[in-house]
């Protein structure tokens, strides 16, 4: 794309060496290989997940993405996974340009990935998260507002943006329903220094996402999600359906119950055995102050997400999803996407100046 407006081309896109201020967040089970390489081949940054890879899926995923373009990527973590430490290796080894995190990264994780020279931006739904990861020097926030998908907090994008950059003095990226040129220039008004995107990707030709949950996405409004805990006892934003819309209707035993018969459905899915679903459902209990029914839940999570968005199993699985799966009823391909948003962020500062000439 040519003649971009100068705006848009922020600190941002300097620090991680992009031609758009605009990131494909990491997502479980969607941000694959391909949906990443697309993005940063585009212009953007693309996202791959790591957190429910293991290392040597990982090694080779990140090489995936190497082979299809040159441009820069991130892997998002997580930082509690138990071999969190050797992963970071593998992306300081394989020259990933910036490490992305759901929830605050460890001190120490930071610290080598800073002397490793890889760029730690992190997620965070609450100005006094941005604040302590900031004191820890991390390189900049996500920032992303109640109305994303997946794990969120509870100040919308309008407020949680502004109140950020007041608070802290790295880039700010403002995420939680952006999906198109308007509200990068939005974004970029509040004084961040661009957009990130969850759902508006999902929604790509290139998202691994059956085409059959696509369909259902697209069919979807602006109130058909819904802020759970019965997941894995942290507040996400998903469409309401299936399991989920079951659970939230149940009281406390009929909760437990219908938990229990996810359980059953998913261990044959996953193949985990019962002892290690058990020990993984205790710890979490232990860490997190569940229910009973929250931790059966929550020992399963991944699957729950693998079950929903690949095998497109509506009765039992969980479709994560921001608000902004309302306002969109399309499935470009990623260059269509980021070419759309920059020509529409560029007409918004023209009509701007237009009293100018
Ligand atoms: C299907 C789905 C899966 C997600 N999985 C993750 C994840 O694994 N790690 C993470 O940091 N954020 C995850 N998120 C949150 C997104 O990275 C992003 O911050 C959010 O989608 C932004 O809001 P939006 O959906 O309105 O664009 C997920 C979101 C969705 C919709």
């Amino acid at each position: 794309m040519t003649g971009v407006d100068p705006a848009l081309h922020t600190e941002l896109c300097e620090l991680l060496g992009i031609r758009y201020p605009i990131i494909q967040t990491g997502m479980g089970w969607v941000s694959d290989p391909r949906l990443t390489a697309a993005t940063s081949a585009a212009g953007g940054l693309g996202i791959l997940s790591g957190a429910l890879l293991n290392t040597t899926e990982l090694r080779a995923a990140i090489q995936q993405i190497k082979q299809s373009t040159d441009a820069s990527f991130g892997v998002n973590l997580r930082s509690d996974h138990a071999q969190a430490a050797e992963m970071a290796e593998i992306l300081i080894n394989e020259g990933v340009r910036v490490a992305s995190f759901a929830l605050a990264p460890k001190p120490e994780l930071i610290a080598r990935f800073k002397e490793a020279g890889v760029i730690v931006i992190p997620s965070i739904g609450a100005r006094r998260h941005a604040e302590k990861v900031a004191a820890q020097g991390v390189d900049a926030v996500i920032a992303q507002g109640a109305e994303g998908g997946g794990h969120t907090g509870q100040v919308p994008t309008g407020l949680l943006i502004p109140q950020v950059v007041d608070a802290v003095s790295i880039p700010v990226i403002a995420a939680g329903g952006f999906f198109d040129g308007r509200g990068l220039v939005a974004a970029l008004s509040y004084g961040a220094q661009g957009i990130a995107m969850g759902t508006r990707f999902l929604l790509t030709q290139e998202s691994p996402v059956a085409d059959s949950v696509k369909r259902r996405y697209l069919a979807a409004a602006v109130t058909d999600t819904v802020v759970t805990k019965q997941i894995d006892g942290v507040p996400q934003r998903v469409l309401r359906a299936g399991p989920v819309a079951e659970l939230e209707r149940a009281n406390p035993v009929t909760r437990l119950a219908r938990a229990a018969s996810n359980a059953v459905a998913f261990r044959r899915l996953s193949g985990d055995s019962w002892p290690s679903l058990i020990r993984e459902g205790l710890a979490m209990k232990r860490s997190n102050e569940l229910s009973w029914s929250q931790v059966v839940m929550a020992a399963n999570a991944p699957m729950l997400y693998r079950a929903g968005l690949v095998e497109a199993r509506e009765d039992v699985g969980v479709t994560a999803s921001g608000q902004v799966v309302g306002l969109i009823d399309d499935l470009p391909t990623c260059a269509e996407l980021l070419e759309r948003i920059m020509r529409q962020a560029n007409e918004v500062i023209e009509r701007f100046h237009v009293g100018d000439r």
